[in-house]
């Protein structure tokens, strides 16, 4: 694997130290998934963790969802959940050197996990991912960069950077419906491959 970090996220999760893990959907995701009307596009939940959006997804006949998480624990806890059904659609696998083609693609704290120098690959493999006219949707932290984390923020501008060159941003405005200790750290945004 290309990202090493795997035994790193692994042991988190063995341990539980999964401070992210809201234990259900967040309003900005279920908001945007409950618009979704095309059951047959294929759906992309990267470096997913528990990925609850998930069971709503797939239980609503969206069979093309798939989830891909580097650590295997969460994704045999997704496969408890649903008593074993998906479990073909879920994907141990690196990102960075996974292949597919989306037409939506979800982000929810997988890439204020990644080391910042990152974040410029992240971009590139997202638009790779995507095909002509798919989307990146999702949410990205709005708190200062600094050596902390994860999670690691960022800023709107630094946001623009990775993703102008790829995307047509049509949206990345402060989310106005974050669980409380997200409340004005969170940007909602929709990119679109052109
Ligand atoms: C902070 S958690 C977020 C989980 C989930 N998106 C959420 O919001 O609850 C980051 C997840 O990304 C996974 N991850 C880290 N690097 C990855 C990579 N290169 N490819 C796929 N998954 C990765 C970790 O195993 C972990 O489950």
């Amino acid at each position: 694997m290309k990202n090493t970090n795997d035994q790193y996220w692994s042991q988190r999760w063995r341990e539980n130290n999964t401070p992210w893990d809201m234990g259900t959907v967040s309003p900005p995701l279920s908001g945007f998934l409950q618009g979704l009307y095309n059951k047959k596009q294929h759906i992309l939940i990267p470096g997913a963790g528990n990925a609850y959006e998930f069971d709503w997804l797939y239980t609503n006949g969206f069979e093309n969802a798939f989830v891909l998480d580097i650590a295997r624990e969460p994704l045999q806890n997704i496969a408890r959940r649903l008593n074993g059904r998906g479990t073909a659609n879920l994907l141990h696998a690196d990102f960075f050197t996974h292949e597919g083609r989306y037409d939506l693609i979800v982000e929810q704290t997988f890439f204020c996990a990644l080391p910042p120098g990152m974040r410029p690959e992240y971009a590139e493999k997202m638009y790779e991912l995507l095909k002509p006219g798919g989307m990146l949707f999702g949410v990205f932290f709005d708190f200062p960069l600094t050596e902390q984390g994860p999670p690691f923020g960022g800023s709107k501008s630094e946001y623009l950077g990775y993703f102008e060159p790829y995307f047509r941003i049509h949206k990345l405005e402060r989310c106005y419906n974050s669980i409380k200790p997200r409340a004005g750290k969170e940007l909602f945004f929709t990119f679109v491959k052109a």
